[in-house]
């Protein structure tokens, strides 16, 4: 029987690479997005999160077509991928947008795990996409940094409730060369120079380093549960004081 994984946010730029390491592993990938994605998915159920994270009746009905597209099987792994970065300075942060990054980065991952225990097998597996920013972050980010932080307290609470029954894990990079993060620096080569030598292995992650240490956390870490992993390239290992 293959293995089956639920990815949130397959159409982003980690998202994708997870699709292809999943499905390259012989997973049957189901995605989900509030965009369209054109990965090689098995099946793809459209879900704003932001509505999932305050309409019951929404998270019933989004179970209902998982279930028919689990097609008999159970869910192995869900992947709490999908997140919002909406910045802003403290004095004028809208409070709108910070509960919708609360609604999307942290209580929907809450609510997808809570509906998919309807559906994962015995011994599942949840895996949380965190971040650095959850521990050292910079002017900006106060809602992206808290959501991220209360997800890396999200994975150790709900490991402790699930007990053997499922493990949680957290893998949270730092920067990651999506074509997202790219093409803010386009023409601006000596700021990203700049950002690649912050990090002592002086360069960023790849997209698909992300899943190839998550398809890693998710079939091989089998006495890991409730941990955060920090694929940093070092960054959070150094000072940034001035040489
Ligand atoms: N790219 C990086 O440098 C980096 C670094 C550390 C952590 N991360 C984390 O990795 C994950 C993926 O990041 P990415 O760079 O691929 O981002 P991305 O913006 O490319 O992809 C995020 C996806 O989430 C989806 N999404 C957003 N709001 C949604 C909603 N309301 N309902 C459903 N889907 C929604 C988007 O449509 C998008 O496809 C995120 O959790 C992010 O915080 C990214």
């Amino acid at each position: 029987m293959s293995n089956s994984v639920l990815i949130t946010g397959c159409a982003g730029g980690i998202g994708r690479a997870l699709v292809s390491q999943f499905k390259e592993a012989g997973y049957r990938v189901i995605g989900t997005d509030v965009a369209e994605c054109d990965g090689a998915l098995d099946a793809f159920l459209t879900c704003d999160l932001a509505r999932l994270a305050i309409d019951e009746g929404y998270g019933r009905a989004f179970s209902a077509q998982l279930r028919d597209a689990l097609v008999g099987k159970q869910l192995s792994l869900l992947i709490n991928n999908a997140a919002v970065q909406i910045l802003g300075h403290m004095p004028e942060v809208r409070l709108a947008d910070f509960r919708r990054t609360i609604d999307v980065n942290l209580v929907a991952p809450f609510r997808i795990a809570q509906i998919c225990l309807e559906h994962i097998a015995d011994k599942g597996c949840v895996l949380n996409i965190g971040s650095v920013h959850a521990v050292a972050t910079k002017p900006g980010f106060v809602g992206y940094a808290t959501s991220k932080a209360a997800l890396h307290g999200l994975t150790r609470a709900m490991a402790v409730d699930f007990g053997p029954r499922c493990r949680v894990l957290c893998l949270a990079p730092a920067a990651v060369r999506t074509d997202m993060l790219m093409a803010g620096f386009e023409g601006k080569p000596d700021k990203f120079a700049e950002l690649e030598s912050m990090h002592p292995l002086n360069r960023l992650a790849e997209p698909s380093e992300i899943a190839r240490f998550a398809l890693m956390l998710a079939t091989e870490a089998y006495f890991a549960t409730g941990s955060t992993f920090y694929l940093d390239g070092g960054v959070l290992s150094r000072l940034h004081d001035p040489e």
